[in-house]
């Protein structure tokens, strides 16, 4: 050990094209948030595990301590002997990478106080939050993960030989996430896609290959900068995340709010099942369109990239 105590941050992510399909090797397209995580490790103090959200103390229940188990024992550590102390400044469990922040920023405090840098600590980093994420997740195909390291818009699609990353260079713009519902579970969301595809190979296989190809046309009009096409690749999106299941009543009835305010867009970003959705207003009706989601739930504004989802 050669440090005492270290300090790290994660990043929340919003997904704007693929979840789901992104389990099954298709592209999807994410954006690292500003907000996310910070962790600070001490090996001084009295060993204690706080858990501190935007709504206050939060109990630590048995997920977070198993996650953090599998991840601290990466590092040959015992959290049981440690001072955690983690602050939490975006909503929880409602799709926008929270687990995933988490483990990135307790991953990268840990790694520090093994003195760990560069490709080491890299690597050390992403055994760990994977060790994590499987606890939240069950498969989880490594977008989050990649998005809390806080790298601004980027595509991403994973196959046999590991993730592909390609960073966008997309123009900043005005984006609107609107959590109307309680969280659901990831890992059984995921599972219902799979009981889906199971019971239906070639027609989910089939949906599938549509959503990798929505996800490489808003990519592409990303980009460009082509606001009116990303938000109808996004309400195409939300067709197709509805004929998985994964959108609810709730979901849907945000996105036509949105949409119906003069919204390009709008689509369920995360697992679904409830949680939140994203919408894309255009330049003159961001107003609108809050005040239209704002009755259905907790509205926050986004303006991505933002300036510090290039830190890393
Ligand atoms: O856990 P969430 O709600 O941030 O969603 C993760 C996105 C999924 O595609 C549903 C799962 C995954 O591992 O990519």
């Amino acid at each position: 050990m050669t440090n005492d105590s270290a300090t790290a941050r994660g990043h929340g992510k919003l997904i704007v094209f693929g979840e789901h399909s992104v389990v099954y090797q298709r592209t999807a397209v994410a954006c690292s948030l500003a907000g996310g995580v910070r962790a600070n490790l001490s090996t001084m103090g009295s060993p204690s595990f706080h858990l501190q959200t935007i709504n206050g103390a939060l109990e630590v229940d048995e997920r977070v301590r198993q996650a953090a188990d599998r991840l601290f024992s990466t590092f040959q550590l015992d959290p049981k002997q440690l001072t955690i102390d983690v602050q939490v400044d975006i909503p929880l469990g409602v799709g926008l990478g929270s687990s995933a922040a988490m483990a990135t920023a307790m991953a990268k405090a840990a790694a520090d106080l093994k003195g760990l840098e560069g490709a080491a600590q890299r690597a050390a980093v992403d055994k760990a939050v994977s060790a994590s994420e499987a606890v939240f997740h069950g498969t989880p195909s490594g977008i989050d993960q990649r998005a809390a390291r806080g790298e601004g818009f980027f595509a991403f699609r994973s196959n046999g030989e590991g993730p592909r990353f390609q960073p966008l260079d997309v123009p900043s713009n005005t984006w609107l996430v609107a959590r109307v519902a309680p969280a659901s579970s990831t890992a059984r969301m995921v599972q219902s896609v799979r009981r889906l595809r199971d019971g239906h190979p070639r027609l989910i296989e089939g949906l599938l290959d549509e959503f990798g190809a929505v996800a490489d046309a808003g990519a592409e009009a990303l980009a460009d900068g082509d606001w009116p096409r990303v938000g109808e690749l996004m309400n195409i999106n939300q067709g197709l995340l509805s004929a998985l299941g994964v959108s609810t009543e709730v979901l849907e009835r945000a996105c036509y709010a949105a949409r119906d305010a003069g919204a390009l867009g709008a689509k369920l970003t995360g697992a679904g099942g409830g949680g939140c959705i994203v919408a894309l207003p255009d330049a003159d009706n961001v107003e609108d369109v809050k005040q239209a989601l704002e009755p259905l739930g907790d509205v926050y504004r986004h303006d991505l990239p933002g300036q510090s989802d290039n830190q890393r």
